[in-house]
Protein backbone atom coordinates (compact mmCIF):
# COMPACT_ATOMS: atom_id res chain seq x y z
CA UNK A 1 0.00 0.00 0.00
CA UNK A 2 1.41 3.38 -1.02
CA UNK A 3 2.32 5.35 2.17
CA UNK A 4 0.91 8.53 3.04
CA UNK A 5 3.33 11.15 4.87
CA UNK A 6 2.28 12.64 8.36
CA UNK A 7 1.35 15.86 6.97
CA UNK A 8 -1.25 14.76 4.16
CA UNK A 9 -2.65 12.48 6.69
CA UNK A 10 -3.96 14.45 9.38
CA UNK A 11 -5.52 16.34 6.72
CA UNK A 12 -7.50 13.91 5.20
CA UNK A 13 -11.51 13.96 5.63
CA UNK A 14 -12.53 10.17 3.83
CA UNK A 15 -12.76 8.56 7.31
CA UNK A 16 -13.37 4.72 6.95
CA UNK A 17 -10.19 4.65 4.10
CA UNK A 18 -7.51 2.50 4.71
CA UNK A 19 -3.93 4.77 5.24
CA UNK A 20 -0.66 3.56 5.57
CA UNK A 21 1.64 5.73 7.59
CA UNK A 22 5.73 5.41 8.66
CA UNK A 23 7.46 6.98 10.40
CA UNK A 24 9.37 6.73 14.37
CA UNK A 25 7.95 6.68 17.40
CA UNK A 26 7.54 9.64 19.48
CA UNK A 27 5.61 7.96 22.79
CA UNK A 28 3.99 4.93 22.99
CA UNK A 29 1.46 4.27 25.87
CA UNK A 30 -0.37 1.19 26.65
CA UNK A 31 -3.02 0.10 28.94
CA UNK A 32 -4.63 -3.33 28.89
CA UNK A 33 -7.14 -2.15 26.41
CA UNK A 34 -5.72 -0.12 24.64
CA UNK A 35 -2.55 1.34 22.92
CA UNK A 36 -1.81 4.70 21.60
CA UNK A 37 1.50 5.46 19.49
CA UNK A 38 2.02 9.07 18.43
CA UNK A 39 4.22 8.67 15.24
CA UNK A 40 6.05 11.19 13.64
CA UNK A 41 7.54 11.09 10.03
CA UNK A 42 9.29 14.54 9.91
CA UNK A 43 6.89 16.12 7.19
CA UNK A 44 5.24 18.15 9.88
CA UNK A 45 5.57 18.71 14.06
CA UNK A 46 2.47 16.95 14.10
CA UNK A 47 2.27 12.97 15.01
CA UNK A 48 -0.89 11.22 14.13
CA UNK A 49 -2.35 8.85 16.29
CA UNK A 50 -2.30 5.24 15.88
CA UNK A 51 -4.50 3.63 18.17
CA UNK A 52 -3.88 -0.38 18.74
CA UNK A 53 -6.06 -3.44 19.94
CA UNK A 54 -3.45 -5.39 21.59
CA UNK A 55 -5.25 -8.30 21.83
CA UNK A 56 -5.00 -8.74 18.36
CA UNK A 57 -1.35 -8.06 18.22
CA UNK A 58 1.66 -9.91 19.81
CA UNK A 59 2.51 -8.81 23.27
CA UNK A 60 5.72 -9.29 22.74
CA UNK A 61 6.21 -7.38 19.74
CA UNK A 62 4.18 -4.69 21.19
CA UNK A 63 6.10 -4.40 23.77
CA UNK A 64 9.19 -3.34 22.28
CA UNK A 65 7.94 -0.79 20.41
CA UNK A 66 9.30 2.43 22.08
CA UNK A 67 10.22 5.78 21.21
CA UNK A 68 12.40 6.21 18.79
CA UNK A 69 11.83 2.76 17.09
CA UNK A 70 10.91 3.24 13.12
CA UNK A 71 7.48 0.86 12.10
CA UNK A 72 4.88 0.84 8.97
CA UNK A 73 1.51 1.09 10.29
CA UNK A 74 -1.74 0.64 8.03
CA UNK A 75 -5.24 0.77 9.56
CA UNK A 76 -8.75 2.93 9.22
CA UNK A 77 -8.94 6.39 9.19
CA UNK A 78 -11.46 8.01 11.97
CA UNK A 79 -11.97 10.42 13.37
CA UNK A 80 -10.06 11.59 16.50
CA UNK A 81 -11.57 11.76 20.14
CA UNK A 82 -8.86 12.86 21.60
CA UNK A 83 -8.19 16.51 21.91
CA UNK A 84 -6.13 18.38 20.07
CA UNK A 85 -6.14 16.15 17.26
CA UNK A 86 -8.53 16.04 14.12
CA UNK A 87 -7.93 12.27 12.51
CA UNK A 88 -6.36 8.83 14.20
CA UNK A 89 -5.57 5.30 12.46
CA UNK A 90 -7.43 2.26 13.59
CA UNK A 91 -4.22 0.28 13.47
CA UNK A 92 -4.93 -3.50 11.48
CA UNK A 93 -1.13 -4.02 10.46
CA UNK A 94 1.84 -3.35 11.99
CA UNK A 95 5.46 -3.86 10.58
CA UNK A 96 8.50 -3.19 12.96
CA UNK A 97 11.57 -1.56 10.43
CA UNK A 98 13.80 -0.63 13.54
CA UNK A 99 13.64 -1.15 17.20
CA UNK A 100 15.53 1.37 19.35
CA UNK A 101 17.25 -0.07 22.58
CA UNK A 102 16.71 2.00 26.10
CA UNK A 103 20.24 3.03 25.34
CA UNK A 104 18.47 5.93 22.64
CA UNK A 105 19.71 9.31 23.68
CA UNK A 106 16.88 11.11 22.37
CA UNK A 107 14.70 8.65 24.42
CA UNK A 108 14.14 11.41 27.65
CA UNK A 109 12.15 14.49 27.31
CA UNK A 110 13.60 17.87 28.17
CA UNK A 111 17.14 17.41 27.49
CA UNK A 112 19.33 20.00 27.28
CA UNK A 113 20.84 21.64 24.36
CA UNK A 114 24.53 21.21 26.07
CA UNK A 115 23.69 17.44 26.22
CA UNK A 116 21.63 17.36 23.01
CA UNK A 117 24.63 18.67 20.51
CA UNK A 118 26.96 15.55 21.61
CA UNK A 119 24.19 13.41 19.96
CA UNK A 120 24.10 16.05 16.57
CA UNK A 121 23.15 12.83 14.56
CA UNK A 122 20.50 11.67 16.99
CA UNK A 123 19.15 15.01 17.93
CA UNK A 124 17.04 15.80 14.31
CA UNK A 125 14.86 13.16 15.33
CA UNK A 126 13.28 15.55 17.96
CA UNK A 127 10.64 17.96 17.89
CA UNK A 128 12.87 20.95 18.37
CA UNK A 129 15.33 20.08 15.50
CA UNK A 130 12.86 19.07 13.55
CA UNK A 131 11.20 22.72 13.70
CA UNK A 132 14.21 24.46 13.27
CA UNK A 133 15.08 22.60 10.24
CA UNK A 134 11.81 22.60 8.58
CA UNK A 135 12.03 26.55 8.67
CA UNK A 136 15.86 26.49 7.95
CA UNK A 137 14.99 25.15 5.10
CA UNK A 138 11.60 27.58 4.32
CA UNK A 139 14.45 30.13 4.90
CA UNK A 140 16.75 29.72 1.98
CA UNK A 141 13.49 29.18 0.21
CA UNK A 142 12.68 32.69 0.99
CA UNK A 143 15.96 34.15 -0.05
CA UNK A 144 15.93 32.02 -3.66
CA UNK A 145 12.14 33.50 -4.17
CA UNK A 146 12.87 37.26 -2.93
CA UNK A 147 16.19 37.52 -5.06
CA UNK A 148 14.29 35.80 -7.96
CA UNK A 149 11.55 37.83 -8.06
CA UNK A 150 13.42 40.72 -7.90
CA UNK A 151 15.55 40.40 -10.74
CA UNK A 152 18.88 38.99 -9.23
CA UNK A 153 20.55 36.04 -10.59
CA UNK A 154 22.22 33.56 -8.27
CA UNK A 155 25.97 33.51 -9.08
CA UNK A 156 28.27 30.96 -7.57
CA UNK A 157 31.25 32.27 -5.98
CA UNK A 158 34.59 30.08 -4.85
CA UNK A 159 34.57 27.80 -2.07
CA UNK A 160 38.52 28.13 -2.70
CA UNK A 161 40.31 31.16 -3.25
CA UNK A 162 43.34 33.13 -2.56
CA UNK A 163 42.31 36.78 -1.56
CA UNK A 164 41.40 38.06 2.05
CA UNK A 165 37.93 39.61 1.64
CA UNK A 166 37.76 40.83 5.27
CA UNK A 167 41.78 41.50 5.34
CA UNK A 168 40.95 39.93 8.74
CA UNK A 169 43.57 37.18 8.36
CA UNK A 170 40.84 34.18 9.97
CA UNK A 171 40.97 31.55 7.11
CA UNK A 172 41.40 28.39 6.84
CA UNK A 173 44.20 26.86 4.31
CA UNK A 174 43.52 24.64 1.91
CA UNK A 175 46.79 22.59 1.05
CA UNK A 176 47.97 19.32 -0.30
CA UNK A 177 51.07 20.14 0.61
CA UNK A 178 52.73 16.98 3.22
CA UNK A 179 52.49 19.22 6.53
CA UNK A 180 55.09 17.05 7.93
CA UNK A 181 57.45 17.77 5.23
CA UNK A 182 57.10 21.47 4.27
CA UNK A 183 59.61 22.69 1.77
CA UNK A 184 60.64 26.09 2.74
CA UNK A 185 62.79 28.65 0.94
CA UNK A 186 66.06 30.63 1.62
CA UNK A 187 64.30 32.61 3.93
CA UNK A 188 62.45 30.07 6.03
CA UNK A 189 59.19 30.50 3.75
CA UNK A 190 56.88 28.06 2.86
CA UNK A 191 57.05 27.66 -0.72
CA UNK A 192 53.46 27.05 -2.14
CA UNK A 193 54.83 27.06 -6.08
CA UNK A 194 54.56 23.28 -6.40
CA UNK A 195 51.53 22.93 -3.98
CA UNK A 196 47.55 22.05 -5.60
CA UNK A 197 46.98 25.63 -6.86
CA UNK A 198 50.34 26.77 -6.90
CA UNK A 199 50.02 29.65 -4.09
CA UNK A 200 48.48 30.00 -1.11
CA UNK A 201 45.11 29.39 -0.98
CA UNK A 202 41.95 29.23 1.90
CA UNK A 203 38.44 28.70 2.14
CA UNK A 204 36.75 31.84 1.58
CA UNK A 205 35.33 34.21 4.62
CA UNK A 206 33.03 35.50 1.76
CA UNK A 207 31.68 35.27 -1.20
CA UNK A 208 31.62 39.70 -2.02
CA UNK A 209 34.92 40.04 -4.20
CA UNK A 210 33.29 37.82 -6.78
CA UNK A 211 30.36 38.73 -6.45
CA UNK A 212 31.54 42.85 -7.32
CA UNK A 213 32.29 40.86 -10.23
CA UNK A 214 29.09 39.44 -10.75
CA UNK A 215 26.85 42.52 -10.05
CA UNK A 216 29.48 44.52 -12.35
CA UNK A 217 27.83 42.18 -15.13
CA UNK A 218 24.95 41.07 -14.30
CA UNK A 219 23.17 44.47 -12.81
CA UNK A 220 22.36 42.37 -9.64
CA UNK A 221 23.02 39.07 -8.10
CA UNK A 222 23.44 37.07 -5.02
CA UNK A 223 25.51 34.54 -3.72
CA UNK A 224 24.37 31.79 -0.87
CA UNK A 225 26.64 29.20 0.22
CA UNK A 226 28.98 28.09 2.94
CA UNK A 227 31.68 30.71 4.51
CA UNK A 228 34.15 29.81 6.59
CA UNK A 229 35.99 32.06 9.74
CA UNK A 230 38.66 30.72 11.53
CA UNK A 231 38.42 32.97 14.38
CA UNK A 232 38.38 32.08 17.80
CA UNK A 233 35.13 33.26 19.40
CA UNK A 234 33.28 30.72 21.21
CA UNK A 235 30.08 32.98 21.42
CA UNK A 236 26.44 31.85 21.26
CA UNK A 237 26.39 34.02 17.61
CA UNK A 238 29.37 32.74 15.94
CA UNK A 239 30.21 29.09 14.19
CA UNK A 240 33.40 28.68 12.30
CA UNK A 241 31.17 27.48 9.25
CA UNK A 242 28.18 29.44 8.38
CA UNK A 243 26.28 30.27 5.25
CA UNK A 244 26.02 33.78 4.17
CA UNK A 245 23.81 35.78 1.81
CA UNK A 246 25.44 38.52 -0.68
CA UNK A 247 23.63 40.40 -2.47
CA UNK A 248 25.49 42.44 -4.76
CA UNK A 249 24.03 45.70 -7.17
CA UNK A 250 24.95 47.78 -9.99
CA UNK A 251 23.94 51.51 -9.56
CA UNK A 252 23.22 51.93 -5.25
CA UNK A 253 23.49 54.24 -3.33
CA UNK A 254 23.09 53.68 0.63
CA UNK A 255 19.65 54.09 0.91
CA UNK A 256 18.91 52.04 -1.42
CA UNK A 257 20.81 49.48 -0.32
CA UNK A 258 19.18 50.42 3.33
CA UNK A 259 16.01 50.31 1.74
CA UNK A 260 16.87 46.56 0.38
CA UNK A 261 17.68 45.40 3.21
CA UNK A 262 14.88 46.29 5.25
CA UNK A 263 12.41 44.92 2.88
CA UNK A 264 14.80 41.95 1.89
CA UNK A 265 14.52 40.73 5.87
CA UNK A 266 10.85 41.73 6.62
CA UNK A 267 10.50 39.20 3.48
CA UNK A 268 11.90 36.49 4.79
CA UNK A 269 10.21 36.56 8.34
CA UNK A 270 6.93 37.31 6.60
CA UNK A 271 7.61 34.26 5.06
CA UNK A 272 8.10 32.24 7.73
CA UNK A 273 4.81 33.35 9.49
CA UNK A 274 2.80 32.06 6.20
CA UNK A 275 4.90 29.33 5.62
CA UNK A 276 5.99 27.70 9.23
CA UNK A 277 3.04 28.11 11.46
CA UNK A 278 3.06 25.24 13.21
CA UNK A 279 6.12 25.31 13.65
CA UNK A 280 6.44 28.46 14.97
CA UNK A 281 3.59 27.81 17.03
CA UNK A 282 5.42 24.73 18.89
CA UNK A 283 8.87 26.77 19.22
CA UNK A 284 6.74 29.70 20.12
CA UNK A 285 5.00 27.44 22.87
CA UNK A 286 8.25 25.43 24.01
CA UNK A 287 11.55 27.42 23.54
CA UNK A 288 10.40 31.26 23.60
CA UNK A 289 7.22 32.39 24.38
CA UNK A 290 7.56 36.15 22.66
CA UNK A 291 8.43 34.44 19.46
CA UNK A 292 5.98 34.86 17.29
CA UNK A 293 5.15 38.41 18.63
CA UNK A 294 8.25 39.38 18.13
CA UNK A 295 8.38 38.48 14.37
CA UNK A 296 5.44 40.11 13.93
CA UNK A 297 6.71 43.45 15.65
CA UNK A 298 9.66 43.45 12.96
CA UNK A 299 6.91 43.50 10.01
CA UNK A 300 5.04 46.43 11.69
CA UNK A 301 8.12 49.34 12.65
CA UNK A 302 10.49 51.18 10.80
CA UNK A 303 13.91 50.10 11.17
CA UNK A 304 15.79 53.08 12.52
CA UNK A 305 18.72 54.49 10.67
CA UNK A 306 21.17 55.93 12.81
CA UNK A 307 24.84 57.12 11.75
CA UNK A 308 27.53 55.57 13.90
CA UNK A 309 28.50 59.15 15.18
CA UNK A 310 24.80 59.47 16.62
CA UNK A 311 25.07 56.10 17.86
CA UNK A 312 28.40 57.01 20.10
CA UNK A 313 26.31 60.06 21.68
CA UNK A 314 23.36 58.22 22.73
CA UNK A 315 25.52 55.59 24.38
CA UNK A 316 28.02 58.41 26.02
CA UNK A 317 24.55 59.83 27.18
CA UNK A 318 23.15 56.82 29.11
CA UNK A 319 26.90 56.32 30.18
CA UNK A 320 26.49 59.84 31.78
CA UNK A 321 23.56 59.15 32.96
CA UNK A 322 24.68 55.93 35.27
CA UNK A 323 24.00 53.43 32.65
CA UNK A 324 27.49 50.65 32.92
CA UNK A 325 28.37 48.89 29.99
CA UNK A 326 31.63 46.55 30.06
CA UNK A 327 33.49 47.94 27.41
CA UNK A 328 34.17 51.48 26.52
CA UNK A 329 32.71 53.20 23.59
CA UNK A 330 34.68 56.75 22.35
CA UNK A 331 34.19 57.83 18.73
CA UNK A 332 36.33 54.89 17.19
CA UNK A 333 35.23 51.82 18.73
CA UNK A 334 33.63 49.09 17.31
CA UNK A 335 30.74 48.96 19.23
CA UNK A 336 30.37 45.74 21.61
CA UNK A 337 27.57 43.46 21.10
CA UNK A 338 26.06 44.75 24.61
CA UNK A 339 26.15 48.74 23.38
CA UNK A 340 24.16 47.33 19.95
CA UNK A 341 21.87 45.55 22.08
CA UNK A 342 21.24 48.62 24.19
CA UNK A 343 20.41 50.91 21.33
CA UNK A 344 17.71 48.25 19.57
CA UNK A 345 16.61 46.27 22.62
CA UNK A 346 16.56 49.58 25.35
CA UNK A 347 16.75 52.85 23.38
CA UNK A 348 14.51 52.11 20.28
CA UNK A 349 13.29 49.26 20.66
CA UNK A 350 13.35 48.07 16.93
CA UNK A 351 15.97 47.12 14.65
CA UNK A 352 18.62 49.73 14.14
CA UNK A 353 20.35 50.46 10.91
CA UNK A 354 23.67 51.64 11.85
CA UNK A 355 26.11 53.57 8.85
CA UNK A 356 28.57 55.62 8.18
CA UNK A 357 30.83 53.94 10.73
CA UNK A 358 34.90 54.96 11.07
CA UNK A 359 37.39 53.65 8.25
CA UNK A 360 39.56 52.37 10.53
CA UNK A 361 36.67 49.54 11.89
CA UNK A 362 35.33 48.78 8.24
CA UNK A 363 36.85 46.91 5.55
CA UNK A 364 39.02 48.11 3.13
CA UNK A 365 36.47 48.35 0.12
CA UNK A 366 34.23 50.42 1.86
CA UNK A 367 33.16 53.71 -0.17
CA UNK A 368 34.82 56.42 1.81
CA UNK A 369 32.56 59.40 2.53
CA UNK A 370 32.70 62.90 1.14
CA UNK A 371 31.41 66.10 1.60
CA UNK A 372 28.42 65.29 -0.03
CA UNK A 373 27.84 61.72 1.62
CA UNK A 374 25.10 62.87 4.14
CA UNK A 375 23.91 60.49 6.62
CA UNK A 376 25.79 62.24 9.27
CA UNK A 377 28.94 61.16 8.19
CA UNK A 378 32.80 62.98 8.31
CA UNK A 379 34.08 63.34 5.02
CA UNK A 380 37.55 61.39 4.63
CA UNK A 381 37.11 59.56 8.09
CA UNK A 382 34.12 57.43 7.94
CA UNK A 383 32.79 54.97 5.50
CA UNK A 384 29.68 53.69 4.11
CA UNK A 385 29.16 50.79 5.61
CA UNK A 386 26.10 49.62 7.38
CA UNK A 387 25.38 46.91 10.29
CA UNK A 388 21.95 45.93 10.49
CA UNK A 389 21.52 45.38 14.69
CA UNK A 390 18.72 42.76 15.75
CA UNK A 391 17.08 42.02 18.92
CA UNK A 392 18.56 38.82 20.64
CA UNK A 393 20.76 38.63 18.00
CA UNK A 394 23.31 41.88 17.35
CA UNK A 395 24.27 42.38 13.90
CA UNK A 396 22.65 40.33 11.91
CA UNK A 397 23.43 42.15 7.86
CA UNK A 398 26.99 43.43 7.54
CA UNK A 399 27.17 45.52 4.37
CA UNK A 400 28.47 48.65 2.38
CA UNK A 401 28.26 51.05 -0.62
CA UNK A 402 31.64 49.66 -2.26
CA UNK A 403 34.57 52.63 -3.18
CA UNK A 404 34.40 52.75 -6.74
CA UNK A 405 36.97 55.02 -7.60
CA UNK A 406 40.23 53.33 -8.62
CA UNK A 407 42.81 55.68 -7.27
CA UNK A 408 41.03 55.89 -3.57
CA UNK A 409 40.33 51.66 -3.38
CA UNK A 410 44.42 51.65 -4.22
CA UNK A 411 45.43 54.00 -1.70
CA UNK A 412 43.14 52.34 0.96
CA UNK A 413 44.85 49.16 -0.04
CA UNK A 414 48.25 50.08 0.14
CA UNK A 415 47.43 52.39 3.48
CA UNK A 416 46.10 48.61 4.52
CA UNK A 417 49.87 46.80 3.55
CA UNK A 418 46.86 44.38 1.73
CA UNK A 419 49.30 42.58 -0.64
CA UNK A 420 48.38 44.04 -3.81
CA UNK A 421 49.22 41.32 -6.26
CA UNK A 422 46.40 39.07 -4.88
CA UNK A 423 44.23 41.60 -5.83
CA UNK A 424 44.65 42.62 -9.22
CA UNK A 425 41.39 41.28 -10.96
CA UNK A 426 39.40 43.00 -8.46
CA UNK A 427 40.94 46.28 -9.34
CA UNK A 428 39.74 45.63 -12.85
CA UNK A 429 36.22 46.18 -11.84
CA UNK A 430 37.44 49.73 -10.73
CA UNK A 431 39.65 49.98 -13.84
CA UNK A 432 37.62 48.91 -16.70
CA UNK A 433 33.85 50.84 -16.42
CA UNK A 434 33.67 51.35 -12.86
CA UNK A 435 30.08 51.87 -11.74
CA UNK A 436 28.69 52.73 -8.17
CA UNK A 437 27.69 49.43 -6.58
CA UNK A 438 26.89 48.12 -2.83
CA UNK A 439 25.59 45.26 -1.50
CA UNK A 440 25.53 43.28 1.90
CA UNK A 441 26.27 39.98 3.42
CA UNK A 442 22.84 38.08 5.85
CA UNK A 443 24.72 35.78 8.36
CA UNK A 444 22.19 33.11 7.32
CA UNK A 445 22.32 30.91 11.06
CA UNK A 446 21.87 34.44 12.46
CA UNK A 447 18.65 34.70 10.78
CA UNK A 448 17.25 31.50 12.05
CA UNK A 449 18.18 32.06 15.88
CA UNK A 450 15.83 34.85 14.99
CA UNK A 451 13.05 33.00 13.13
CA UNK A 452 13.39 30.47 15.38
CA UNK A 453 14.14 31.78 19.43
CA UNK A 454 16.54 29.46 19.85
CA UNK A 455 19.23 30.85 21.77
CA UNK A 456 22.82 29.28 20.26
CA UNK A 457 24.16 29.10 16.84
CA UNK A 458 24.76 25.62 17.60
CA UNK A 459 21.60 24.48 17.77
CA UNK A 460 20.40 25.84 14.10
CA UNK A 461 22.63 24.64 11.82
CA UNK A 462 22.54 20.54 11.13
CA UNK A 463 25.91 19.82 12.30
CA UNK A 464 27.62 23.16 13.61
CA UNK A 465 31.28 23.71 13.44
CA UNK A 466 33.21 25.82 15.99
CA UNK A 467 36.33 25.70 17.89
CA UNK A 468 37.95 22.18 18.76
CA UNK A 469 34.05 20.67 17.24
CA UNK A 470 33.98 19.24 13.98
CA UNK A 471 31.89 15.34 14.98
CA UNK A 472 30.14 14.14 12.65
O1 LIG B 1 29.94 41.59 8.48
P1 LIG B 1 30.58 40.50 7.67
O2 LIG B 1 31.94 40.06 8.05
O3 LIG B 1 30.51 41.04 6.19
C1 LIG B 1 31.07 40.44 5.09
O4 LIG B 1 31.59 39.36 5.07
C2 LIG B 1 30.82 41.22 3.83
N1 LIG B 1 31.79 40.74 2.81
C3 LIG B 1 29.39 41.06 3.38
C4 LIG B 1 29.06 41.81 2.14
O5 LIG B 1 29.01 43.02 2.17
N2 LIG B 1 28.83 41.13 1.02
O6 LIG B 1 29.62 39.23 7.67
C5 LIG B 1 28.28 39.32 7.24
C6 LIG B 1 27.36 38.64 8.20
C7 LIG B 1 27.36 39.21 9.61
O7 LIG B 1 26.54 40.33 9.70
C8 LIG B 1 26.85 38.03 10.41
O8 LIG B 1 25.44 37.97 10.34
C9 LIG B 1 27.42 36.85 9.66
O9 LIG B 1 27.74 37.28 8.36
N3 LIG B 1 28.61 36.32 10.30
C10 LIG B 1 28.66 35.17 11.00
N4 LIG B 1 27.70 34.28 11.30
C11 LIG B 1 28.06 33.20 12.02
N5 LIG B 1 29.31 32.96 12.45
C12 LIG B 1 30.32 33.83 12.17
N6 LIG B 1 31.56 33.57 12.58
C13 LIG B 1 30.00 34.99 11.42
N7 LIG B 1 30.72 36.04 10.96
C14 LIG B 1 29.86 36.82 10.28
MG1 LIG C 1 30.30 42.68 10.15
Amino acid sequence: MKRTKVVDALKLTDFGSTVNVKGWVRTHRSSKAVDFIALNDGSTIKNIQVVVDPSKFDAEMLKQITTGSCISATGVLVESQGAGQTVEIQCESLEVYGLCGSDYPMQKKGQSFEYMRQYAHMRLRTNTFGAVMRIRHNMAMAIHTYFHEHGFFYFHSPIITASDCEGAGQMFQVTTKNLYDLKKDEDGKIKYDDDFFGKQTSLTVSGQLEGELGATALGAIYTFGPTFRAENSNTPRHLAEFWMVEPEVAFIDLTDLMDLEEDFIKYCIRWALEHCQDDLEFLNKMIDKGLIERLKGILESDFVRLPYTEGIKILQDAIAKGRKFEFPCEWGDDLASEHERYLVEEYFKKPVIMTNYPKAIKAFYMKIDDEESGFGGKSGQTVQGTDVLFPQIGEIIGGSVREESLEKLTAEINERHIPMKDMWWYLDTRKYGTCPHGGFGLGFERLILFVTGMQNIRDVIPFPRTPKTAEF
